[in-house]
């Protein structure tokens, strides 16, 4: 019998627990505290703490985190940033309301940034690295951080899909100067609207950032420079920290998840999945989305959808440096071949063992009819 297993039910993140989420919103707004108030500073301090950053702002969005930090940073016309062409085009977008040059470069073998590209599109413009933790796994930071360190470059992180991941122990957003978190619906931890948060370790460039979030209003209410108005509201935060509480939980089910399709569809030689869950590799992914690449892809998908299975190919299987019409000319062709082959299957805490089991035979059917 056919089933009916949507890509991402967003009507359940607001029904399983509508009577906790109710009495959250009423509690706000019967407290008058819309924005600015203790439910945001509560929750920049939980975040802060899970994640293991002196410092956390929230803000509008990830993307207007990024362009916040970039901004407080101090980027000049012509400087060059190098990203990774498997993101998303906010990463890109971020650099240049900055001021500065996006750098796309190819993919390694982990499907992240290539560390060797990285150091061959190092130029005199050059000042900084800004990989994307994409998929919820972080990308090899030693590298990185290595590379910079030779050539004397900052590293920021677009940590949107990354909050609970980790390398080496420690958390994705908490390796360079400063990250980005989004808390856009169908993230690991999202809310019900647009909502982001900034990580930061240096507290001024906490204070920078805290104050073009607020108008260049500071901390103490002093205006210090130039700003804007990008802060998370009230409610939100609270619907955060609400979540935040049982975010492990959500990630480990994400983990078993992700090994259930491992166990399934390893041994097809059609398809190369993400890295599986593993406790004692350096990387612990939280498995934002289940991204392979497979053999005839198209037909997949379209297989897949006859079966009632939603599958998702991430930003239209466009790359960065595939967006010609804003000026990107490079050739990569590690990258280019991914984009031909990816397609995202249903991830997250929704489906159930007999979804997924539902799935891998009509992915198996699929390969072996
Ligand atoms: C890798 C990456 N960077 C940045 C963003 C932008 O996040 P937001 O929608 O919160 O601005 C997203 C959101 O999908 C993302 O996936």
């Amino acid at each position: 019998m056919t089933k009916h297993i949507p890509f991402f039910e967003y009507p359940r993140l607001w029904l399983d627990d509508r009577e906790e989420f109710l009495s959250i919103i009423d509690n706000i707004s019967t407290s008058g505290g819309f924005i600015l108030q203790k439910a945001v500073s509560d929750f920049e301090l939980e975040l802060a703490n899970y994640a293991g950053s002196k410092y956390a702002v929230g803000v509008g969005n990830a993307t207007d985190g990024m362009e916040i930090f970039l901004e407080a940073i101090g980027i000049n016309p012509g400087d060059e940033i190098i990203i990774s062409s498997h993101t998303m085009l906010a990463t890109a977008s971020s650099i240049k309301v900055a001021g500065g040059v996006p750098i796309p470069v190819d993919i390694g073998e982990d499907n992240l940034i290539n560390v060797q590209a990285i150091e061959d599109a190092i130029t005199p413009n050059t000042v900084g690295i800004m990989p994307t933790q994409l998929n919820g796994r972080v990308c090899d930071m030693d590298s990185i951080l290595a590379i910079a360190e030779r050539h004397g470059l900052f590293v920021v992180e677009d940590a949107a899909q990354a909050l609970g991941a980790k390398y080496k122990g420690q958390h994705a957003g908490t390796f360079g100067l400063a990250s980005d978190i989004s808390f856009f619906p169908a993230k690991v931890l999202g809310c019900f609207g647009d909502a982001g948060g900034v990580l930061v370790n240096d507290k001024a460039l906490y204070h920078q950032i805290f104050q073009i979030h607020d108008h260049g209003r500071d901390t103490d209410g002093e205006v210090r420079r130039w700003g804007r108005n990008s802060r998370l509201d009230n409610v939100q935060a609270a619907i955060l920290s609400y979540k935040l509480n049982t975010y492990d939980k959500v990630i480990a089910r994400r983990r078993e998840v992700a090994q259930m399709y491992q166990d399934r569809l390893g041994l097809l030689n059609e398809l190369q999945l993400p890295a599986p869950p593993s406790e004692t590799s350096d990387n612990f992914d939280v498995y934002q989305n289940y991204e392979l690449t497979a053999d005839n892809r198209d037909e997949l998908k379209d297989f897949l959808g006859q079966k009632g299975i939603g599958t998702l190919i991430q930003w239209g299987g466009t790359a960065i440096h595939q967006f010609t019409q804003l000026g990107f000319n490079q050739v990569l062709p590690d990258t280019e071949r991914f984009f031909e082959r990816c397609i995202m299957l249903p991830m997250n805490v929704f489906i159930s063992d007999t979804d997924i089991d539902y799935i891998c035979d009509s992915v198996t059917e699929f390969y072996r009819k």
